[in-house]
């Protein structure tokens, strides 16, 4: 039984580094301190044609785009109900890809796992193969982008080239854990989903999830029998259409942060942002060679979140819970039990640079004698 405690207002503020939320700038924040206004005056027509037309040029997508108020888990749901009638492959390869799977199957649908171990990457030519010799129509392949549990980045572009050689089948992507902060072409690879969460490498605050909808994607919702309602691609793109809002009351607030973080976002640029988590992946990874080692496979190291293998045997709960005390600095255990004290994390997302991961890895080391 979860007991009450009252939330106090004396925390101490801690720099996140844990793979979401991540740090948000204070001018970000502070948009969200403004008197509210109604979800169907013009200013919100301003609010969200701004933001959805602002996601596009970053993203360099021609494809539709909708910010809803929700996390990314509402777009597992939506792009199933949406996409699937019966068959949907799940390769898995973490928690996450393994809960979109489970997301599925509590959605009624048949789910076939290609299962990899944990740190290995999705390969393109499993998926080749598993779509050649399969009896099985699948509606969709639904696929992570970046396994924030094992800090994998699957070659979703090569993967995407080989299901778009099947035109009836969709390629769904979960990129929750690396919109924004690692690059992709969204166009070129017959991407027909892919969705993302603001807390994230966007840096923005909780509470919205953005979709990217192909074309044939929204015919393919418009042709099937039932959908989803509150994550419709139909309702949520005809809405937008006809009034540039959306169609339920938003978190305004946080759309008001959103266009902040859009504005700077575009002005670094999606190469740019590419080019600096780039930077962040590299350092943190030489660093974890020097002193532990990576848990991924070579070669498909995440470009948002280090896992990093516990090859020292340091205590990691303790590691963290001191560099939190001490630095008031929060990175993140491994995840789940199988991971939890074998691995640790850290988020080098968002409005992070190589100094500010650096000042981590100090403390670190500092804590735990390396
Ligand atoms: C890869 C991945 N997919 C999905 C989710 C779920 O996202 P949310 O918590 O925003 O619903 C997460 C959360 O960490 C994630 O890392």
């Amino acid at each position: 039984m979860t007991e009450k405690r009252e939330y106090t207002d004396d925390y101490p503020e801690k720099t996140l580094y844990i793979p979401g939320p991540t740090e948000v700038r204070e001018d970000v924040i502070e948009e969200m301190a403004q008197p509210m206004f109604g979800h169907r005056m013009d200013r919100m027509t301003d609010l969200y044609t701004t933001i959805v037309e602002d996601t596009k040029d970053f993203l360099g997508t021609d494809n539709e785009v909708m910010i809803l108020t929700a996390s990314g888990t509402e777009f597992w749901e939506a792009s199933t109900l949406n996409l699937v009638d019966e068959n949907v492959l799940v390769p898995t390869c973490g928690s996450f890809s393994e809960r979109h799977a489970n997301v599925a199957e509590r959605l009624g649908k048949n789910v076939d796992r290609l299962e990899y171990e944990w740190g290995e990457a999705i390969k393109p030519e499993d998926i080749r193969e598993h779509l050649e010799t399969s009896d099985t129509h699948y509606d969709v392949v639904a696929t992570v982008m970046n396994e924030s549990s094992t800090g994998v980045r699957n070659p979703i572009e090569e993967i995407g080239d080989v299901i778009a050689e099947y035109p009836d089948t969709y390629f769904v992507v979960d990129a929750v854990s690396a919109l924004g902060g690692d690059y992709v072409d969204i166009d070129a690879h017959g991407i027909d989903v892919i969705f993302a969460s603001t807390q994230k490498a966007f840096a923005m605050p909780p509470g919205l999830a953005v979709c990217v909808v192909s074309d044939e994607a929204y015919e393919r919702e418009v042709g099937k029998d039932s959908a989803s309602w509150y994550g419709g691609f139909q309702r949520a793109l005809d809405y937008y259409d006809r009034k540039g809002q959306t169609h339920s009351t938003p978190a305004i607030p946080v759309m008001l942060a959103y266009r902040k973080q859009m504005k700077n976002m575009l002005e670094e640029g999606h190469e740019g942002r590419d080019a600096r988590h780039r930077e962040m992946a590299e350092y943190t990874r030489e660093w974890a060679y020097d002193h532990f080692d990576m848990f991924p496979e070579e070669g498909y190291e995440s470009q948002t979140v280090a896992c990093i293998e516990n090859t020292r045997g340091i205590d990691v709960a303790a590691t963290i819970e001191q560099v939190s005390e001490e630095y008031d600095m929060a990175f993140s255990n491994g995840y789940g039990s199988q991971l939890g004290e074998k691995t640790f994390r850290i988020g080098h997302m968002g409005e992070h640079d190589v100094e500010s991961i650096k000042e981590l890895t100090d403390a670190i080391e500092d804590v735990a004698g390396l």
